[in-house]
């Protein structure tokens, strides 16, 4: 079990499985990139299995996401979620992209056993989205969301920052659109781990702003603390039900308390918060030939390390080094 010193049990693993990504978000990363790690610094395929193979039999870990940078950029991700599937027990499966790759991609990866998929997509609008991404790739995202539902990947979950200025006027445009599409939107507070290290938190929309922009045109009925569990998004039913739409709030409305996940690096370090700024380094013990005990150990000591939560609110909170795109979210 990870277990950490507040009594949080932690059984959700996301594994970023590579820092690079095909859009240039402006709340993420520079137009020309990072500097991205060398094909030897990135975990293995046979390596990934390995330990998500020990956190699933012998850490309690039941539910895996695989994130980025963007995910269907790693060319063996079918085969790990394939690997995966056939561990006992079985963890559910999961994957957050930016949609461009899934049209290529859905119908292997629901074969394979991955069982739903959230994408990122923060305006309707071709020209804003080029602006916010850096890239005119609208279409690609919106295809591959459809593909993704048509290949049973469902719920698929919509993932949307609004950017004051960009995108800021289109919550309800979007909620409409997912409505009648029949995806699951949230709306996400701006954080800050851009690699440029430019947010500001008066620059930021709210949860606040976005609820009322919402209840300009929907009537929200928020759903009970029970169903929501450990999960980063507030829900609310939109005009009776069945739709919800959600809010993650990391910003104003922080959720540590019940957060039960940890997270491990393309480059093989265990992190026990998008916040932490220290990591703890599985890649070293398995490529000295540590056995599966001693990685299970060095995975539990990291998580006794685990602060109460993301810090934001204090004075000397300082950004960690490692940026959302070599996090993965
Ligand atoms: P599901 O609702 O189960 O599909 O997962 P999710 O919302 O956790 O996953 P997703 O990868 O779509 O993440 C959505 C947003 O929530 C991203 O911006 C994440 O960075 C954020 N998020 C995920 N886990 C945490 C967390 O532990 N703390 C904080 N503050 N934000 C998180
Ligand atoms: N703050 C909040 N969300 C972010 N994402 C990327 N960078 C940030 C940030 N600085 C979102 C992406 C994606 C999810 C994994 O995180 O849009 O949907
Ligand atoms: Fe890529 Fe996601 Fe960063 Fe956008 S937010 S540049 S899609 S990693």
């Amino acid at each position: 079990m990870l277990l950490d010193t507040y009594g949080r049990v932690a059984t959700d693993l996301r594994v970023s499985l590579t820092d690079r990504c095909n859009l240039r978000c402006t709340y993420c990363m520079p137009e020309e990139g990072l500097q991205w790690l060398g094909k030897s610094d990135l975990l293995s395929d046979d390596e990934i299995v390995r330990l998500i193979r020990i956190a699933v039999t012998q850490l309690g870990i039941t539910e895996v996401r695989f994130t980025g940078g963007e995910p269907l950029l790693r060319p063996g991700l079918v085969g790990i979620v394939e690997r995966c599937a056939a561990l006992e027990p079985r963890p559910k499966m999961s994957l957050t992209t930016n949609g461009i790759g899934l049209k290529r991609t859905a119908q292997a990866l629901k074969a394979a056993g991955l069982d739903r998929v959230n994408v990122s997509l923060d305006t309707l609008r071709p020209e804003v989205f080029k602006t916010l991404t850096r890239r005119d790739r609208h279409h690609d995202v919106i295809d591959g969301m459809a593909a993704a539902r048509e290949a049973g990947l469902t719920p698929v979950k919509v993932n949307a920052v609004l950017m004051p200025g960009l995108n800021d006027d289109e919550a309800p445009d979007l909620l409409a659109w997912a409505v009648e599409n029949e995806y699951e939107l949230r709306f996400i507070e701006q954080m800050p781990l851009d690699a440029q290290h430019g947010w500001k938190r008066d620059g930021m929309i709210t949860a606040g702003d976005i609820l009322q922009s919402l209840r300009t045109r929907f009537t929200l009925t928020e759903e009970g603390s029970e169903e929501r569990g450990s999960a980063p998004a507030e829900r609310w039913v939109v005009d009776g039900g069945p739709a919800t739409v959600g809010v993650i709030a990391s910003v104003t409305r922080p959720f540590c308390g019940a957060c039960d996940r940890t997270r491990l690096t393309a480059d093989g370090q265990v992190r026990t918060c998008l916040f932490a700024t220290e990591e703890s380094d599985l890649r070293s013990a398995l490529r000295s030939g540590a056995p599966d005990e001693e990685i299970a150990r060095l995975w539990k000591v990291a998580m006794w390390g685990k602060k109460a939560g993301s810090g934001l609110d204090d004075p000397s909170f300082l950004q960690p080094d490692r940026p959302m795109s070599a996090i993965g979210g």
